[in-house]
């Protein structure tokens, strides 16, 4: 039931997916397990995350079909070095090995890093990666308006999806609509500002218990019905299952009026105009 979000390369995305940031690898493998029994087809990890090995496993374990699986992950492009083409495509080799799989069906830049510019090379290593049929899409992660906009000015690829930050109580209206007018999917990480105080609201609390749901689900369909994809992360297997059961009901125009109203400009993670990752 979860629907599938086209992307501007002809492929689909599942608009609900699994994510397993800040799991370790010997947890992912139960924790992605669990996800894909309860009916998750989209797992998001990445290469820092250090659990590719434990994901693949949990993914080739499953039985299903690798053509029904989306599988996401993400180049670290952080040491010192200036990235190159070869040094992309040797990451890109490794994650894979780690995995277990012989495709990715979406490969991400995973931040654009302050103060650089060889994201640019990255980006034309990517079209490479996509043009082969090893990555069926490729796309970045929480670059900003700008920095978009350089990858589409000198390169012509416009990226499938952009990865970043979403929350009610961070929304980012601006990049959404940079987003919308060049046809690049909004993925939100951290849909559930991490678990912390957003999901205590009072206001996401009266929709809760107005629909009979939990604040979780009420952010989560919030996600979905404003057009982001989403990839909540949990360890816990009843959050897993519930973050899951977002599909029979819906938000009215009052709910989603008083959810774009908590929009703070409360950034959780770090800026991307200031984030180096060393
Ligand atoms: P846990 O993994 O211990 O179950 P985000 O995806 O926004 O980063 O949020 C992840 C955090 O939110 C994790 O700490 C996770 O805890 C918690 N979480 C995930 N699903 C739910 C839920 N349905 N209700 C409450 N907390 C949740």
């Amino acid at each position: 039931p979860v629907p599938n979000v086209p992307l501007n390369d002809g492929n689909t995305v599942p608009q609900l997916g699994f994510g397993v940031w800040q799991v370790p690898d010997d947890e992912s493998y139960t924790a992605v397990t669990s996800a894909l029994t309860v009916g998750y087809r989209s797992i998001d990890t990445a290469a820092i995350y250090g659990n590719e090995v434990g994901t693949g496993r949990a993914i080739r374990h499953s039985g299903i079909a690798r053509e029904e699986l989306f599988v996401t992950t993400k180049l670290w492009n952080g040491a010192a070095e200036t990235w190159t083409r070869e040094s992309v495509l040797r990451e890109f080799d490794a994650s894979l090995d780690r995995l277990g799989l012989d495709y990715l069906d979406l490969y991400l830049i995973h931040w654009p890093r302050a103060m650089r510019e060889d994201y640019v090379a990255i980006w034309r290593a990517f079209a490479e990666l996509e043009e082969s049929g090893r990555a069926k899409s490729v796309g970045v992660s929480n670059f900003q308006l700008a920095q978009l906009q350089r990858l589409i000015d000198e390169t012509g690829v416009v990226p499938a999806i952009n990865q970043v930050e979403v929350h009610p109580d961070f929304a980012q209206p601006e990049l959404r609509a940079f987003h919308a007018e060049h046809g690049i999917v909004t993925e939100a990480w951290s849909p559930l500002g991490q678990g912390r105080g957003l999901l205590d609201d009072p206001v996401l609390s009266r929709i809760a218990l107005k629909h009979g749901r939990s604040a979780a689900q009420v952010t989560l369909r919030w996600h979905l019905q404003v057009g982001n994809v989403v990839i909540p992360k949990s360890v816990t297997p009843y959050r897993i299952r519930q973050n899951f059961e977002v599909f029979d009901f819906e938000l009215d125009a009052d709910d989603l009026v008083a959810i774009a109203g908590l929009d703070a400009g409360n950034r959780l993670g770090p800026d991307p105009d200031e984030f180096d990752m060393g």
